[in-house]
């Protein structure tokens, strides 16, 4: 049998199972039908000369946008058209580790299995390369689609700014203390596209999360779990507010000066 990239790198074997771990959750929280969803992980810290020197197994494909702050950087990406439940149990099966040229505009595979990166590509590169610009430290990005906050995004109120962050907030109390920047929207976008990116981007300047108008939810932070935690402390709150909702009447929400209490509580 083939050798495995994860074979004598135990911290680098670890990112991979969070990837995993969160993928599985994905699938049980229903928001990831067929191949709905993707995770990327910038592995760069794990790597090792034995990994630089490994060959390309891919031609170069281009990213279809530029990321200059990741120029030799390497990825844990999960396959197009890849299975969220399928990577939960084999995530180098579904998924494989580029590695980004000196072009900074294309990449190759390196590892384990040819499996060509997910279609959102473009748009995930582009958040790692804002991460990495601007040293934030964080490493992964997560896009799934949740039913609840999508459901939600087919309400223009729900798409002015803040309006969704505010309202989400006030569910319960956790949600302004853990998701304490709140989340962007994005207007519809076609999926896949270098526009979808570059408008991410513009909102990951402000928020952590970003709502795709009819479409799912991205989010980013130090590690897999702490993004996989934002999304799910949000659909949290969005199934407070329709649970209300569906046994008739519209749920008050904490006050104003309860959140100002909180922020001013835990520092937010
Ligand atoms: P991929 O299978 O290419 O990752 O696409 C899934 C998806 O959710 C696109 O937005
Ligand atoms: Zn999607």
């Amino acid at each position: 049998m083939m050798k495995s990239i994860l074979e004598n790198r135990p911290a680098l074997k670890a990112e991979i199972e969070k990837v995993a771990e969160v993928a599985g959750y994905l699938w049980q929280k229903g928001w990831a039908e067929r191949n709905g969803g993707n995770i990327t992980v910038n592995v760069t810290e794990y790597v090792d000369d034995e990994i630089r020197q490994m060959p390309a197994i891919s031609e170069a494909y281009p990213i279809g946008t530029t990321v200059p702050a990741l120029k030799g950087c390497y990825f844990y990406c999960k396959g197009t058209n890849r299975r969220m439940r399928d990577l939960a149990r084999w995530p180098m099966e579904n998924g494989s580790i580029v590695r980004i040229l000196d072009d900074c505009a294309s990449y190759v595979i390196i590892a384990d299995n040819p499996v060509k990166p997910t279609s959102e590509i473009a748009a995930h590169l582009s958040m790692h390369n804002q991460m990495v610009e601007k040293g934030k430290g964080y490493k992964a990005a997560v896009h799934t689609h949740p039913i609840d906050l999508v459901a939600m995004t087919h309400n223009p109120k729900f798409l002015e700014k803040d309006v969704l962050t505010n309202l989400l907030w006030s569910m319960i109390p956790e949600t302004r203390a853990f998701c304490p920047k709140g989340l962007g929207i994005v207007p519809y976008k076609m999926p896949s596209s270098v526009e979808l990116a570059d408008a991410t981007i513009e909102q990951l300047e402000e928020y952590d999360v970003v709502m795709w108008e009819k479409h799912g939810v991205c989010a980013v932070g130090p590690d897999i779990m702490e993004a996989f935690d934002q999304v799910d402390v949000l659909s949290k709150a969005a199934q407070i507010y329709l649970t209300a909702k569906s046994m008739g009447f519209e749920p008050t929400g904490t006050t104003q000066e309860q959140m100002l209490e909180l922020q001013r509580a835990f520092n937010l």
